[in-house]
């Protein structure tokens, strides 16, 4: 078993509510366990550029209420290269740095599979940091429930302005191959209809589906359209314009600001329990593992595994549920 005695973290894609949280507990584990740790900026960007600085408890402070990530982050190009990686694995060597905290999603954790078996030596392993709740292995990813929670509150505030005009909304929400964010908030607002990624909408159903609410005396009503639905937000509404007179029709694309904010309490919770946990893996020798929460216990599975398999699978019957919700 390796004996693991500097560690590095970083965070890496997306940004996303609760990673400093995290970091604070990776860095605090690390320490209390006898171990150095070194806090690498801009994600994968920063190993290559060997911009890394060695932390302390204080190094963390006051950053459990903090959005984004105080180490930064990036979606690194030259790190998918052979001399990327070769860079980073000498930097990280230079800096006697044995084991690699990576917090991110699934492009980061495809980056360190592959780095982790190009270089066996330092010991890597994930923690599923992504607002898009896709991550094989745990059921919540950092970031999730903040994004989600941020959304309800713009909807509500769509959802006002929607009724005094009697008026149909399109709102388009964050997830590029997931309908996770667009089904909880969904639920959460009582949206007439939520299309997703995952399932197929027909463009005449959604229609007959306004229509039967106009005749039920709805009078206003909000669609919620996931990033990943190929139609796009603006030409649904379009689309649905040339058929419906009745409503006023109008798109809100909330865009990133669904990445920001206060992280929520359950994401300063998972935060702290899957930096904490990540760094009591490496002590004992684990290796090219992600750490997830599942049934409220900690899990390890393995990346290759994390990889292969999709975790958002669409639940059939909240989306059964929402439709018979919003009659
Ligand atoms: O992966 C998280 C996510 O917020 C996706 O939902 C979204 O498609 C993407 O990141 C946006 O990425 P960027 O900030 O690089 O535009």
């Amino acid at each position: 078993m390796q004996k693991i005695s500097k560690i590095a973290v970083l965070t890496s894609g997306g940004d996303a509510p609760g990673m400093n949280p995290c970091i604070r507990a990776v860095v605090r584990t690390a320490i209390y366990n006898g171990l150095h740790v070194a806090g690498v900026r801009q994600g994968y960007q920063g190993l290559i550029d060997n911009n890394m600085y060695d932390m302390d408890p204080r190094s963390v402070s006051n950053i459990l209420n903090l959005g984004g990530t105080i180490l930064k982050t990036a979606r690194c190009l030259p790190f998918r290269t052979d001399e990327g990686m070769e860079t980073a694995y000498k930097n990280l060597k230079a800096n006697g740095i044995d084991g690699l905290v990576v917090i991110g999603g699934d492009g980061t954790f495809t980056g360190a599979l592959r780095f982790s078996k190009k270089y066996p030596d330092i010991s890597v392993i994930g923690v599923p940091g992504t607002i898009d709740n896709d991550l094989y292995g745990s059921t919540y990813t950092l970031g999730f429930d903040t994004a989600t929670n941020t959304v309800i509150e713009a909807i509500d505030k769509i959802r006002d302005t929607a009724d005094a005009h009697d008026r149909l909304f399109f709102i388009e929400v964050m997830g590029r191959d997931s309908g996770a964010i667009a089904l909880r908030a969904g639920i959460s607002c009582g949206a007439e209809a939520i299309l997703l990624p995952e399932r197929d909408t027909a463009i005449e159903h959604l229609i007959e589906n306004l229509k039967a609410g106009q005749y039920n005396k709805k009078s206003s009503s909000i669609v919620i359209v996931a990033e990943g639905d190929k139609r796009g937000a603006y030409d649904l509404a379009e689309e649905v314009r040339k058929q419906i007179k009745f409503y006023d029709i109008k798109v809100t694309i909330l865009g990133h600001l669904q990445r920001g904010g206060s992280p929520s309490a359950f994401d300063r919770i998972l935060g702290s329990r899957l930096g904490f946990a990540a760094v009591n893996a490496l002590i004992k020798g684990e290796t090219q593992k992600m750490v997830g929460l599942e049934a409220n216990h900690i899990k390890l599975t393995d990346l290759e595994e994390a990889l292969t398999q999709h975790q958002f699978k669409l639940e059939d019957d909240l989306m059964e549920m929402s439709d018979i919700l919003s009659i």
